[in-house]
């Protein structure tokens, strides 16, 4: 049996195919990133006119790969929200067309509940009852799942999403977008102690908020500004009269501001999703999300599961960022529960689990 995956919530348009052992027979991708980074973020009307575009030959590319035809699939599965509702449209509405066409069955899939089952994607997959922390663009959110559609929602931002700040400092720092990996790359060279920001732990709730970080860090960046952006206003660079080492002064405090916060971001989703294990006491946690492909939080969740003796599960990281596999692994879940969507299936901006 194989199943469609579609994703087009965001500015990735994705496709895949995925059987019913949860093997992924093909998984492709076809980013936007070079559209939307002179912009420094998404750009929605652009994101969904390059969707109209790629889709039909990111799905046949996806067939092509799977070496199947559209006449061998069991059902297409396909994200209906949360996301921008342009892009959601197109996905959705290319479902519908190969749902009737081909008279296979049409299933809905929310995009976090994608994200949560891309962890079965694997030949260990979790148990349940487990703790998961989604963690992307749009959302940063800790659930408690007891099975299959079973998703208790324990806590989630209050503002920005980890990922959003992560773009935010990246078009702060001059880095563009998405800022996530260019940050994870720099900071590796950083000091994550140069700069002790404050961590908003929150220790009365779940809840995330990182806006006052990013305020945090524009600040930061003001005040090194000199540095930063014009060396010449610099006096110290200035009389250096070596450009070469005037550069690499302005690199290793952009480094560091990079790996400060990072370390401030990461420290907040391992403290709090320790928290989360000791209050539902569940023992097993998933990480999933753009930011799940961090080098440093996947290594500090791991490093805490041994400390804890909490199993911890991690898909790989091309899984971590927006695909399609995760949907149809989603979707195989609904096709044997016998949920399936309507022609009148209409895309959701606001979509919680
Ligand atoms: O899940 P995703 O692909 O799309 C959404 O559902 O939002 O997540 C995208 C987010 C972006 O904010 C991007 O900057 C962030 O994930 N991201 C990362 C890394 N790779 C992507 N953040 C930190 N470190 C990374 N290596
Ligand atoms: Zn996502």
């Amino acid at each position: 049996m194989f199943i469609l995956g579609i994703d087009t919530s965001c500015d990735d348009t994705a496709a895949a195919v995925v059987d019913n052992e949860f093997n992924i027979i093909s998984n492709i991708v076809s980013s936007q990133s070079d559209i939307h980074a002179k912009y420094g973020g998404i750009v929605p009307e652009l994101a969904s006119r390059r969707h109209i575009e790629m889709i039909w030959p990111v799905v046949d590319e996806a067939l092509k790969a799977a070496g199947i035809r559209l006449e061998d699939l069991s059902a297409v599965a396909v994200c209906h929200g949360p996301g921008l509702i342009g892009s959601l449209l197109v996905g959705c509405s290319f479902a519908k067309a190969l749902s009737f066409s081909k008279n296979i069955p049409l299933i809905a899939v929310n995009h976090l509940e994608g994200h949560i089952f891309s962890c079965f994607l694997s030949t260990h997959p979790p148990d349940f009852p487990f703790i998961s922390l989604v963690v992307s663009g749009g959302h940063t959110s800790l659930y408690r799942v007891d099975g299959f559609g079973s998703y208790k929602e324990l806590g989630r931002t209050r503002d920005d999403a980890a990922g959003e700040a992560y773009d935010k400092v990246s078009k702060l720092l001059g880095l563009g977008y998405p800022g996530g990996p260019v940050i994870d790359g720099l900071a590796e060279d950083g000091n994550p102690e140069a700069i002790d920001f404050s961590r908003p732990y929150m220790p009365e709730s779940l809840d995330f908020s990182f806006s006052g970080l990013k305020t945090a860090v524009r600040s930061k960046i003001q005040d090194t500004r000199y540095m930063i952006h014009d060396e010449g206003y610099n006096p110290e660079v200035k009389k250096s009269e070596d450009v070469h080492r005037a550069s690499c002064i302005v690199h290793q405090v952009i480094k560091d501001i990079a790996a400060s916060f990072q370390a401030c971001i990461v420290d907040v989703l391992v403290r709090k999703t320790e928290w989360a294990v000791g209050k539902e006491g569940v023992k097993r946690v998933t990480l999933s999300g753009g930011v799940a492909a961090n080098g440093e939080l996947r290594r500090r969740m791991k490093e805490i599961g041994n400390e804890k003796g909490i199993e911890i599960f991690i898909p790989s990281v091309s899984l971590c960022t927006d695909n399609a596999a995760m949907i149809a692994a989603a979707g195989f879940h609904h096709l044997r529960a016998g949920n399936f969507a309507g022609m009148d299936l209409n895309p959701k901006a606001y979509l919680p689990l």
